[in-house]
């Protein structure tokens, strides 16, 4: 996950999937790693990795909720592997179990374009924390987000370990007209954008939750990582699907896999 980005030239010559941003021949040196701080073991119990190179958080014993275009379309599907229990991937605690069926947002069409949410049906139920959605229509504030992905936009390295940071949310209109000039129009009720100077997800993390306490002290899951232009580029933001707008029908999704 995330930090610090190297300065980006070809703004819009760079792809905006979640495809790794190769910085087309713009490879400027990354300024400082700021970054978020390693997660030690047992800090965010619920995160889970994806094996093909995203995030998810379990909402349910058997269930992992993780972004739309992390997956497959909506059936069964033996191909996924989850890896929980553990925030270094292989740590002696790690457990890995399968996916027996995966459930796509029926409206997801592509990353940019919201409905980014799925959720996987594992084999067996995990005994772990699960992590409840979001019961507020919250957008706005400092979340934590989490993932194994890049800590730079340049690197084409995976984590072994869970990277977490704070970051605060950015207004919809101003994140929208960024993405404007890249071309992307940002479907900004069902999106929330975070980031600060030199603090973002990156490729790898999608799918990872976006968190806050509720009143009560429990995380809660806010939002899910889902795109952005490069990592922490100035002016540009990352983009969560914002749970609050997809709460029932993940709540049902979630009820029906488990
Ligand atoms: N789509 C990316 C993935 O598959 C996540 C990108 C998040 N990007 C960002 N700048 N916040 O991992």
């Amino acid at each position: 996950m995330v930090r610090k980005a190297a300065l980006a030239l070809f703004v819009l010559t760079l792809p905006l999937s979640g495809l790794p941003a190769r910085a087309d021949g713009g490879r400027a040196p990354a300024r400082d790693v700021v970054g978020g701080d390693l997660a030690g073991n047992g800090r965010f119990p619920w995160a889970v990795r994806l094996s093909m190179g995203c995030g998810g958080a379990l909402t349910a014993p058997r269930v992992v909720l993780t972004a739309g275009h992390c997956v497959g379309p909506s059936g069964p599907n033996d191909r996924i592997t989850v890896t929980a229990g553990a925030t270094d991937l292989k740590s002696r605690t790690a457990i890995t179990v399968k996916s027996v069926e995966v459930y796509r947002s029926p409206d997801f069409v592509t990353e940019t374009a919201g409905d980014d949410w799925a959720v996987v049906r594992l084999e067996r139920d995990l005994a772990l924390p699960t992590l409840p959605i979001t019961s507020e229509n919250v957008d706005k504030g400092e979340f934590t987000v989490m993932g194994w992905g890049q800590t730079r936009e340049t690197s084409l390295l995976q984590e072994r370990r869970l990277h977490y940071a704070t970051v605060p949310t950015i207004p919809d209109d101003e994140c929208a007209a960024a993405y404007r000039k890249a071309g992307v129009e940002l479907v900004q009720d069902e999106s929330i954008c975070a980031g600060r100077h030199g603090v973002d997800t990156c490729q790898g993390d999608s799918g990872g939750p976006m968190v806050a306490r509720d009143n009560t002290g429990r995380w809660t899951q806010i939002g899910i990582v889902s795109w952005g232009l490069g990592c922490a580029r100035d002016g540009y933001f990352g983009v969560y699907t914002q749970i609050a707008k997809f709460r029932t029908e993940i709540a049902e999704a979630t009820h029906r896999l488990s």
